[in-house]
């Protein structure tokens, strides 16, 4: 890509295809800057939030684990460290940011593809744990990134999320949107001289579920949610969910889980 980022985001969200072309040329921009920037926003916290989500994934010998949207391979190259036996695919959309993870990736056992996390080139039921990184806001259509989710994962397989979250109120919601929107776009005019190259994730955000609104999802596409860690007040959020063995099984919802009793991942379910 060539010259400034121009494309304006409120004319773009409201689809899923609209949405992925504007994501994907979006990242293409930030790619240089993105392992920075993500440390600047999250006030350097970004990488220990990593690392809390793979110390919380389950002690498989030699899994299969995807890493959806994994743009320059942080969770991959984690995942590698825990499962030096496992086998670990990152998928991305935009090549800018895979490039990046090919060239920091000396793993062996992790390898890089252009997939979108709505059309996965993977076998159903072939996956042990499934991860990303801000990705299922990300999604062209979260129900869709789901069910893929779904149908690559083995039954009982794992999936672990961290992403911006929001909460459940109207005002406690407008205060994280105005403060994200402020401290995004602070860096988008710093380093792009465009505000709304970061405030994406303000406005991602207004459009994706709240944190209680998102585990339902996952309950009513055959998943239990098993943990959660909110991070700076809930700003962000580590979710973990394991897909039931048969889809039918009703995920009965825990009562009002936002502090919903700690469960650890099972290994049968
Ligand atoms: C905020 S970055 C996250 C990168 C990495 N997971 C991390 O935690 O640092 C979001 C990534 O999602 C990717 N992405 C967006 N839409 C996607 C899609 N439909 N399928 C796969 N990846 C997608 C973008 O290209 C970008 O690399």
């Amino acid at each position: 890509m060539t010259g400034r980022f121009v494309l304006k985001i409120g004319d773009h969200l409201e689809s899923a295809e609209t949405k992925k072309y504007y994501v994907e040329r979006n990242f293409f921009e930030v790619a240089p800057r993105y392992d920075f920037i993500t440390r600047a926003l999250s006030f350097g916290r970004d990488a220990a939030w990593k690392r809390t989500l793979i110390s919380l994934l389950p002690s498989y010998e030699s899994p299969v684990c995807v890493d959806l949207a994994c743009g320059t391979g942080d969770i991959a190259f984690l995942l590698a460290g825990k499962y030096p036996h496992g086998c670990i695919a990152g998928v991305d959309i935009t090549e800018p940011m895979l490039n990046i993870a090919r060239d920091r990736n000396n793993h062996p056992n992790v390898s890089f593809a252009n997939q979108d996390m709505a059309s996965l080139d993977i076998v159903s039921e072939s996956v042990d744990i499934v991860t990303g990184g801000y990705a299922l806001r990300n999604a062209p259509d979260l129900g869709t990134a789901i069910d893929e989710i779904s149908r690559v994962l083995k039954p009982c397989g794992v999936g672990a999320f961290l992403d911006f979250s929001k909460p459940g109120g109207k005002i406690p919601q407008k205060i994280e949107y105005w403060g994200l929107r402020t401290w995004t776009g602070l860096w988008g005019t710093l380093l792009h001289r465009n505000h709304e190259v970061y405030s994406y994730i303000a406005e991602s955000l207004q459009r994706f579920p709240d944190r209680r609104q998102l585990r339902d999802i996952f309950r009513n596409k055959g998943f239990s949610v098993v943990d959660s860690r909110l991070f700076f007040g809930g700003v962000t959020e580590l979710l973990m969910v394991q897909k039931l063995r048969h889809a039918s099984e009703n995920s009965a919802p825990a009562e009002h889980d936002i502090s919903f009793q700690q469960r650890s991942v099972a290994t049968t379910c």
